[in-house]
């Protein structure tokens, strides 16, 4: 996963900031798994990735209202896919019941790059104002 940051960027420097240290996250929860370190230390991190991203979440949902951005439910419902996932994983893996492998870090960064790609590229060019999404509210 070779400097995929630059390549994700959005153009919102709070989103990009955000992404960056999301990708900091999981590029550090590969090295873990790469370098076998313990469960307790992979739990640890993958905590810490839950948090940020629903504090992330919370940030772009938060824009999203403000602009009335119609597609904020289809976003917000992705986002809530993957906190609910990964609360799935946390617990999981802090059971002893899951290892985080390259299967799981794959879809992470999978699921990571198609949002950013697809959905977050959507939000922040309709938040620059280029966005195709008409509010029909405001419409008279
Ligand atoms: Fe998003």
């Amino acid at each position: 996963m070779a400097n995929w940051t630059a390549d994700l960027r959005v153009g919102n420097p709070v989103v990009d900031e955000d992404h960056g240290r999301l990708a900091f996250l999981i590029n550090e929860l590969t090295e873990t798994v790469a370098a076998r370190r313990s469960d307790r230390v992979m739990c640890d991190l993958l905590e810490e990735l839950l948090a940020f991203a629903g504090e992330h979440f919370c940030r772009e949902e938060q824009m999203m209202r403000r602009a009335r951005f119609a597609g904020m439910a289809r976003h917000k419902q992705q986002h809530d896919e993957l906190l609910k996932e990964l609360r799935l994983l946390v617990r999981a893996v802090g059971s002893g019941h899951r290892r985080v492998d390259e299967e799981t870090l794959d879809w992470l960064r999978g699921w990571m790059a198609g949002h950013v790609r697809g959905a977050d590229r959507e939000m922040a060019a309709f938040l620059r104002g280029e966005g195709a999404t008409v509010d029909m509210s405001t419409v008279a």
